[in-house]
């Protein structure tokens, strides 16, 4: 099947003021003060639904970043930000959180014609967990607390001492993220690095750096202060490594692939800077013989397909019972077809563009692969064509684990389904044969069973008759290869503390 997609210009579609911030070079945020790279070179930043160039933006290297660093440095250690109460901190990421709310339509925008979603889909899921995050963490900054602990003293027997533990910042925090979710990824790393009084250098993806420039815009009408949160947009290999090898940054949160995880591993070593990692994926979907089928066909529509297939935590692989493969596997193909591909900013678009031409090759080129090693392409199975980065949604049958299509995360809307005969230690090993474990779905009416699935499975989250639920609450991280550390939750909190221990001498 091969559907063309030609999407015309969308300037008539945005308003003049966004229009006018467009057509100035965005610049990035240092110092509480928005300048141009110092190399003076910028990029171009485009709308992949078009190829179209929408914007440039200010390109961030090495020195940029260093400057970034010694502001945040210089804030972490002698503003105003660590001598202020917790209270007064967690009534500033509200009210940030508010203004992402206030700015919603605005922002939803920026997210349709940088990364290609839907803007409804990103008003309703991008921009309501962004605030939510920012809202649900200023409640953490009045609630880090430490333990007095009784000590035994035995080498100083007779004396009595007085212990506790005092949770502090780690410190200077660089961040980097992808592009996948632009506006949550920035707000899943700033929430809790605010919130635990950390400051902040954001290095944000090359391919969507709009709405994090955005939302630094509001950091400031929020009344965080200068230096506290610097957003350099820039390159992996210039901008992100000069941040992740930085000498003077006490830790570096990553969110993007396995392959830089790794890199960033290593970058980290000089000054052994510690390191939270959110990575790949390859998530088994499991739909048991007595699933209730509307439900499973539906969720692992959308467990696969949303936002595109571009989510590290996609059901990638479904695993359903051979008694009602078909049944399924026809259910979903139909869902699929009923997918309406379209520019973010057209109202009736389900699904946009991958992200840009590299990622449309990488995942086109993983589709021919499937073709050549015997796949079977039940629906899709190419790109598009037409002038954006279309891939409409493919699924894959007559698999096995050999195929680069089951074993590598594709990142694109690209299903792979098998039929398995008994709910077993096989099915478990096989759901498990992964070198990711970040997600994973089971699908079955019967919840003591599927619980008793979801305990074998190796994945950071697993969701039962349900799929993609986040929430700012819920720690999301992976197991194996997925990486190292949990985002959300109380659990993110640890990921940007110290633990000094106290010990008193009393008389
Ligand atoms: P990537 O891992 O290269 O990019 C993510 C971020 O890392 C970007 O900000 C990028 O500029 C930065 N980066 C790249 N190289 C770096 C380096 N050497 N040092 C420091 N920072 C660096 O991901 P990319 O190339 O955009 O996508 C490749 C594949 O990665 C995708 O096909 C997908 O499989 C996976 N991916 C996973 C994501 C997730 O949420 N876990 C998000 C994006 C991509
Ligand atoms: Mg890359």
């Amino acid at each position: 099947m091969n559907v063309r997609v030609d999407i015309p210009s969308i300037k008539p579609l945005i308003s003049d003021k966004l229009a006018k911030w467009l057509a100035t070079p965005r610049p990035m945020l240092i110092d509480g003060k928005w300048t141009p790279a110092q190399s003076g070179k910028t990029f171009a930043v485009h709308d992949p639904a078009t190829g179209e160039k929408i914007s440039d933006g200010a390109e961030g290297d090495a020195a940029d970043l260093a400057l970034a660093v010694r502001a945040a440095r210089r804030a972490f250690e002698s503003g105003p930000w660590p001598s202020m109460t917790p209270s007064e901190r967690g009534r500033i990421i509200h009210r940030l959180g508010d203004l992402v709310l206030e700015h919603a339509d605005e922002l939803a925008t920026l997210e349709a014609i940088d990364n290609g979603k839907p803007k409804h889909v990103a008003r309703a899921a991008d921009v309501t967990l962004s605030a939510d995050m920012f809202h649900y963490m200023s409640g953490w900054a009045t609630k880090i607390e430490g333990k007095t602990i009784s000590i035994s003293g035995l080498a100083a027997p007779g004396i009595d001492f007085f212990s506790a533990t005092r949770p502090e910042p780690i410190g200077v925090v660089g961040q980097i993220i992808p592009w996948n979710f632009p506006l949550l990824m920035a707000a899943w790393k700033l929430g809790p690095a605010l919130a635990t009084g950390c400051t902040i250098v954001l290095k944000v993806a090359e391919e969507t750096p709009l709405s994090a420039l955005r939302l630094g815009e509001l950091v400031l009408e929020a009344g965080i202060p200068p230096g506290v949160v610097n957003i350099v947009p820039g390159f992996g290999e210039t901008a992100g490594a000069a941040l992740a090898a930085h000498p003077d940054v006490d830790k570096v949160a990553f969110t993007g692939s396995t392959e830089v995880g790794r890199l960033i591993v290593k970058a980290s070593a000089g000054n052994l800077k510690k390191v939270s990692l959110e990575l790949g994926g390859k998530s088994p979907n499991i739909v048991l013989a007595d699933a209730d089928l509307g439900l499973a066909i539906q969720g692992a529509t959308a467990a696969v397909f949303f936002n595109h297939g571009q989510c590290c935590n996609a059901g990638s692989r479904l695993f359903v019972h051979r008694s009602i493969f078909n049944r399924v596997v026809e259910g979903v193909a139909a869902e699929a077809a009923k997918i309406k591909l379209g520019h973010g900013l057209d109202p009736t678009t389900e699904m946009g563009p991958l992200v840009s031409q590299v990622q449309y090759n990488r995942v086109t080129g993983l589709l021919a692969s499937g073709h050549e090693q015997g796949a079977k392409a039940i629906c899709g199975g190419s790109g598009a064509g037409g002038n954006g980065y279309f891939v409409p949604p493919t699924i894959f049958t007559n698999t096995n684990p050999s195929m680069r299509v089951v074993s590598e995360e594709i990142f694109g809307p690209v299903l792979v389904a098998a039929p398995f005969d008994e709910v077993d230690d096989a099915l478990i090993a096989e759901a498990n044969n992964s070198i990711y474990g970040l997600a994973a779905g089971v699908w079955s009416t019967n919840t003591a069973k599927a619980q008793a699935i979801a305990h074998r499975l190796r994945a950071g989250t697993v969701w039962v008759n349900c799929y993609h639920i986040f929430d700012a609450a819920l720690p999301f991280g992976g197991y194996k290869q997925s990486g190292w550390g949990r985002e959300m939750g109380q659990a993110v909190l640890s990921n940007y503390l110290e633990t000094k221990a106290i010990t008193t001498r009393l008389g």
